[in-house]
């Protein structure tokens, strides 16, 4: 067992919370808002010891978790690194890769675990992408859903876009030629729509569309490899596959010769909560019974990404760049 905390208790931190404390593995010792109003509220349903300065308990715990807005994290990461805890940070880590590599940099050196929050890496069908992708040349990707008025702070890109950028970069492991990126503004000041390409070596094309202002929620991925379309629901944690026919032509009723143009197969899938594993992965981490389950070089390149297609949203150059990544 980890004795942990919380730092920011709002709509994630309070995700945070209500898992730690039914999970074996954390043993939670203190919560952390900056808002009173929030500490009150936390603790008409939950018996733990509150502060409004995380400092307050560093003292108490091996392991935080950083829920607090994206702005904080840098300092609050960094401080719980330097007094020794170890650090899962809710994403985007950072909004620029010098802070987030100073970062790892400290975990490296104080042989910490410093984990980044992309609760979808632990999404079931997600999990299954490895065992059945093999070199696409086709990915699309849908992160849409309805206008939420309480949205806040990060863009469109490092707070919905990042969780492709980063699935797609893990199953794809090429090098980028050039980023393609177009988006506008609906309700909020930064563009509350995106549709973004990204070209890799060897002729492989990922598009990926993320909206905030889309009336009907839809969170999917397709994938075309040689001979299977793969196609993922994140929601639902379901795969479907769609495999070319091996037989070209069958018999049918009254000997009529039809072509069996695919195959399909509904994988099965092990769902669980994806944040429970997350945070699980993290714990196991922080005690030696997991190792990493991916490098901090992908960490760093997903969010190098993430700001580079950002920089093309809202800088002024055309909304394209060549670049390598
Ligand atoms: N992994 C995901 O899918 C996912 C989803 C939503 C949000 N997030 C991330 O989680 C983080 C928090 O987002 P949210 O939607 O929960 O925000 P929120 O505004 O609902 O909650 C943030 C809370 O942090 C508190 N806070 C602010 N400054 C603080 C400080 N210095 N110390 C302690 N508490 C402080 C605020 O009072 C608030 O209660 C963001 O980085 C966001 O990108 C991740």
């Amino acid at each position: 067992m980890v004795k942990t905390g919380i730092i920011g208790l709002g709509r994630m931190g309070r995700y945070h919370l209500n898992l730690n404390d039914e999970m074996a593995e954390s043993d939670l010792q203190m919560l952390c808002d900056a808002d009173s109003s929030v500490r009150d509220a936390v603790a008409k349903s939950y018996n733990y010891q509150t502060t409004g300065d995380f400092n307050e308990m560093l003292s108490k715990v091996e392991a935080v978790t950083v829920a607090a807005p994206t702005k904080h994290h840098y300092e609050i990461a960094k401080k719980c690194l330097e007094s020794g805890k170890h650090v899962l940070v809710e994403k985007p880590i950072t909004t620029n890769i010098e802070q987030a590599t100073e970062l790892f940099d400290i975990a490296e050196k104080k042989k910490l675990v410093l984990q980044i929050g992309h609760v979808e890496r632990f999404n079931g069908a997600v999990q299954e992408l490895d065992n059945i992708t093999d070199d696409p040349y086709l990915i699309e990707s849908r992160r849409v859903g309805p206008y939420n008025p309480n949205f806040k702070n990060d863009s469109i890109v490092l707070d919905l876009m990042i969780h492709d950028i980063d699935i797609i970069l893990n199953m794809v492991n090429k090098n980028i030629t050039s980023i393609q990126a177009h988006g506008n503004c609906v309700y909020s000041p930064l563009p509350d729509f995106a549709t973004v390409t990204i070209q890799f070596e060897d002729n492989c094309v990922a598009n990926i569309l993320v909206s905030r202002v889309t009336q009907k929620k839809d969170r999917t991925m397709s994938i075309s490899q040689k001979g299977a379309f793969i196609y993922l629901d994140y929601t639902t944690q379901d795969i479907n596959i769609y495999r070319e026919a091996k037989e070209g032509k069958e018999l049918g009723i009254k000997e009529l010769k039809y072509k069996n143009e695919y195959s399909y197969e509904k994988l099965f899938v092990y769902k669980d909560n994806p944040l429970k594993m997350e945070i699980k992965h993290f714990l196991d981490c922080v005690t030696g019974k997991q190792c990493r389950n991916v490098t901090v070089e992908h960490e760093l390149r997903s969010l190098k990404v993430a700001l580079k297609v950002d920089e093309l949203l809202t800088g002024a150059n055309g909304n394209k760049i060549e670049v390598k990544v």
